[in-house]
């Protein structure tokens, strides 16, 4: 959930910690926190709020930084066990303070472990789950690092990614993982260790990343692994293909905004290379499927949570119409817990931005266990649902570092249509349809550019509309999963109730709260099923809500209909739904720019959601 930044090396080493931080504060941002280890000597820092904070107080009190190299360790906290106060920020020590540890998860048996600890005579000075582990380490302790740590990780339930330094072996820092995610930056005499591989690109493209269980002893000039047995193990070393100008915002006054209109380029990205008009199908590779396995396949479960979960139900569509099959989506974490009914033919399809979301890796794994084929569409490359599900697709969309998804949203329905195309094609549809969805998919791009065209006047009703503080998203068929992610969109980064309902299901209760101060977003695009939403607007409007409609550009009628309406260019009933969210995703961004918010970084909310 949070990130983690280490460092050893010869190189000032706080410049490029809080570096590091500042570039990881997108996944959590509670507390901050760094921790220096020279002979015989530790240095801890920790501070409430932003890196800044961090970074003023490093200024204050250590006004040596500049010339202190070495090893150091890193954090910016999203807490689960304690408030986000001062003495539950990361680093965390024992009270030798002879280990100092960050670490991003929670461990389970915290509760147990430390009350034992404190049996022991050890003294806690934190509410966090995390302190267990370096007083565990300090237990452990007969004078090797190494052998301490493994025996304390042995001990833990629950998930870590962690980083160990020593005043006892400044030359070492003793990293690893079970569940949440490390990065190791393979550099020349130094190594940097993050959470995420954005705050490792500015130093080194060459990265390892760890798998459950492995701990790795990372000194200057040598980089060791091996897993929690003590057995040596191998792990190759990956390049990474972007760099830190993608990460950053690139004149736009938000990641978000920014990632808004990278939607042409994302889902350029997506396509490339994968749509064959000879055969009239997607080339998908990764999806490790032969004709014969994909023909065989007689029933689609798509798991998936958050914007995700809302293109998993757009997948739902497209795999029953395009591929005929039975297709069913759901909440990631019910999925765990439901007993989900795997049979011969069972295909399960994550989908998740980050790759790291705890509640779809759990579903992934269940279902792996169940024996069902996996595959995973994901955007972050070697992120950990894309590695443990061993097949799938990338969405090559860049970094998203906005908290509230955009650019992933766009990518993922393409991806999906790709796959629903693949199946149908395989299945039952003809030459000419897997063709003409071919054609639809290479305009896609474009049809976004159409989109991002009439910015100035989203923004004007969204400014409109700002001081609204509940909504309602209403919309049919396809348009239903959209009207969702609109008004997931709303509520997380401007704070005012949203609510996306069924257009149909409006009036089997929710009509009641309609008002004139309660407006209402109608997805009335020009596609099967207008007429309908038509008459749900009059429903609304009889109850004096004010009504913004999304229609198709010309279509002359909705005007009549609506107070307000937005223009989304003319497309298939397949891509109509990734148009009118994109026209909603900058009208959620306008009206939280209008009433202030902190856009990038919304309260409560963390990017990658790594606990269930
Ligand atoms: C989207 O705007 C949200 N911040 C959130 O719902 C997100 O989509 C969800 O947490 C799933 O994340 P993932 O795609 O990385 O798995
Ligand atoms: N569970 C730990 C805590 O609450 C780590 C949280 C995190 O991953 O940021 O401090």
């Amino acid at each position: 959930m949070c990130g983690i930044v280490a460092y050893i090396g010869n190189r000032p080493v706080v410049d490029i910690l809080t570096d590091g931080l500042r570039r990881l504060e997108y996944r959590g941002y509670d507390s901050a926190g760094v921790a220096l280890v020279g002979k015989n000597s530790l240095r801890l820092l920790r501070s409430v709020g932003k890196v800044k904070n961090l970074v003023d107080k490093i200024n204050k009190d250590w006004p040596d930084h500049a010339s202190i190299c070495g090893a150091g360790i890193a954090h910016t906290r999203w807490a689960t066990h304690g408030a986000p106060v001062e003495k539950n920020a990361h680093p965390h020590t024992d009270e030798k303070k002879n280990f100092a540890v960050v670490h991003n998860g929670i461990i389970e048996n915290y509760a147990p472990l430390r009350e034992n600890l404190i049996k022991k005579g050890h003294v806690f000075t934190s509410e966090t789950d995390t302190e267990v582990i370096p007083h565990l380490i300090e237990e452990c302790f007969e004078g090797d690092f190494i052998k301490a740590v493994t025996a304390a990780l042995k001990q833990l339930d629950g998930t870590f990614g962690i980083t160990v330094i020593s005043p006892l072996f400044p030359d070492t820092m003793i990293v690893a993982r079970r569940g949440s995610p490390i990065v190791i930056g393979v550099c020349e005499n130094e190594a940097i260790v993050a959470s995420d591989v954005s705050a490792i690109i500015a130093y080194t493209k060459q990265v390892i990343y760890l798998n459950d269980n492995d701990i790795a002893v990372v000194k200057a000039d040598s980089i060791d692994l091996r897993n929690i047995d003590n057995v040596p193990v191998s792990r190759e070393i990956s390049h990474i293909n972007w760099d830190t100008g993608a990460a950053e915002k690139g004149g736009y006054e938000h990641f978000m905004l920014k990632e808004i209109f990278e939607q042409p380029q994302a889902v350029a990205n997506t396509l490339r290379g994968r749509l064959d008009e000879n055969d009239a199908t997607a080339v998908l590779n990764g999806l490790n499927l032969t004709p014969r396995e994909i023909a065989s396949v007689s029933r689609i479960t798509i798991a998936a949570c958050g914007t995700s979960l809302n293109a998993g139900m757009l997948g739902d569509y497209l795999f029953e119409d395009l591929a005929d099959l039975p297709t069913e989506y759901e909440q990631a974490a019910e999925f765990r817990y439901r007993n989900p009914i795997i049979q011969p033919g069972s295909l399960i399809i994550a989908i998740s931005q980050s790759g790291e979301t705890a509640d779809t890796l759990a579903a992934v794994r269940e279902a792996k266990n169940k024996g069902a084929s996996v595959v995973a569409i994901c955007n972050v490359v070697g992120s950990t649902i894309a590695r443990e599900s061993g097949a799938g697709i990338y969405l090559h969309a860049g970094p998203e570092i906005g908290v509230a998804s955009t650019k992933a949203f766009s990518c993922q329905v393409a991806a999906l249509l790709m796959m629903a195309l693949k199946f149908g094609r395989a299945r039952r549809l003809s030459r000419q349809e897997g063709l003409d969805i071919i054609h639809e998919l290479k305009r896609l791009p474009e049809l976004i550019q159409e989109v991002l065209k009439t910015s100035r006047h989203i923004e004007k009703v969204a400014k409109k509309y700002s001081r609204a503080e509940n909504f309602f998203f209403i919309g049919r068929g396809y348009m239903y999963p959209a009207a969702l992610e609109g008004a997931l969109k709303l509520k997380e980064i401007s704070y005012v109730h949203a609510e996306g309902y069924h257009a149909a299901e409006l009036k089997h209760g929710p009509i009641a709260l309609l008002e004139e101060k309660v407006p209402v977003l109608a997805l009335a695009n020009d596609i099967p099923g207008k007429d309908k939403i038509i008459g749900n607007i009059q429903e609304c409007r009889a109850r004096k809500s004010p009504v913004i409609a999304i229609s198709t550009t010309g279509d002359g009628e909705i005007k009549n209909h609506a107070n307000d309406v937005i223009e989304v260019p003319r497309a298939s009933i397949f891509l109509t739904p990734v148009l009118s969210v994109i026209a909603m995703q900058l009208l959620s961004y306008y009206v939280a720019k209008e009433r202030g918010c902190s856009i990038d970084q919304p309260r409560n909310l963390a990017k990658s959601v790594t606990v269930e």
